[in-house]
């Protein structure tokens, strides 16, 4: 046995420099799973637009890591379920960094409740942000990539665009049906989506988490009690970090997952395995 120590994280090895001379815009990116991909994202090289809605310091410090790994970046607040509000921020992109290479459409929320008690406004609020603002900045982030073309001196596609989805576009989730509805609509607008501009060398996949140490889920992990029933759920026995999820973006916006196209990627510990069939059935 070694005696190194058996405190299990996520990996905390330097990020590769894969993605130099690219530019990224991605959607909330001031918290959560969207902070560490947006951080990693200029790790690797690449310019990134830091949106954001509400945390104007959280994304001001956002800009300043990505600054400090030697890109370049700036925050823009956008409402993404506001067709106005993104077409303002891919235009801002296009002219502070010429052109967006990489979406990560990022930005998502919970509002539970139990399904005879969800008010309309709760099903619009998580529908409206989570599917629609997918549809809106993927749109936008077409637009571009056609209007520049390829340019393979940076990327062999012409450009990326990564959908964060949840391992609920496959797990029914009770007491949530607004979000998990968004995140099975992410699935297949991500597909349909792939299988369209695909032709044009556009690459687009999906990332599915699970469990990730975020502040949309602190209940789940905040207490020892509720850490290990959640650990009850996870093969894998750890939860995931937002340096897990960053890593595969980085992964997927680069050449490296040139031929991946119209795939999600699941990155859960084995949430999706059934656990509860390991003892049982
Ligand atoms: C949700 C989290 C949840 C996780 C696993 C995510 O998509 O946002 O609240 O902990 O799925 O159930």
């Amino acid at each position: 046995m070694s005696d190194e120590t058996t405190e299990r994280g996520a990996p905390k090895r330097p990020v590769h420099r894969v993605l130099v001379g690219q530019k990224a815009v991605v959607t909330g990116a001031n918290s959560g799973i969207g902070r560490g991909v947006a951080v990693a994202l200029g790790q690797a090289g690449a310019d990134v637009v830091v949106n954001y809605v509400d945390g104007d310091d959280a994304a001001d410090a956002v800009v300043a890591e990505i600054e400090e790994a030697g890109a370049r970046a700036f925050k823009f607040k956008a409402d993404v379920s506001k067709e106005d509000d993104v077409a303002a921020m891919f235009a801002q992109a296009v002219k502070q960094f010429g052109t967006v290479d990489i979406l990560i459409a990022n930005a998502g929320l919970q509002r539970d409740a139990a399904f005879h008690e969800m008010t309309l406004d709760e099903w619009n609020k998580v529908l409206g942000v989570n599917l629609t603002g997918q549809f809106l900045c993927a749109r936008a982030a077409v637009r571009e990539f056609l209007r520049r073309g390829p340019v393979p001196s940076v990327s062999s596609a012409t450009g990326k665009i990564i959908h964060m989805s949840s391992v609920h576009q496959e797990i029914p989730w009770a007491g949530h049906a607004n979000y998990a509805t968004s995140k099975g609509g992410i699935k297949m607008l991500m597909e349909s989506l792939a299988q369209e501009v695909a032709p044009h060398g556009i690459r687009v996949n999906g990332i599915a988490p699970g469990a990730i140490r975020t502040p949309i889920n602190t209940a789940a992990w905040k207490t020892k009690q509720a850490y290990e029933s959640l650990m009850t759920l996870v093969p894998y026995g750890r939860i995931g970090e937002p340096e897990d999820i960053a890593r595969a973006a980085v992964w997927l916006a680069s050449d490296d997952s040139d031929y991946v196209v119209g795939t999600t990627l699941f990155v859960d510990g084995g949430m999706t395995l059934f656990p509860g069939f390991a003892t049982n059935g």
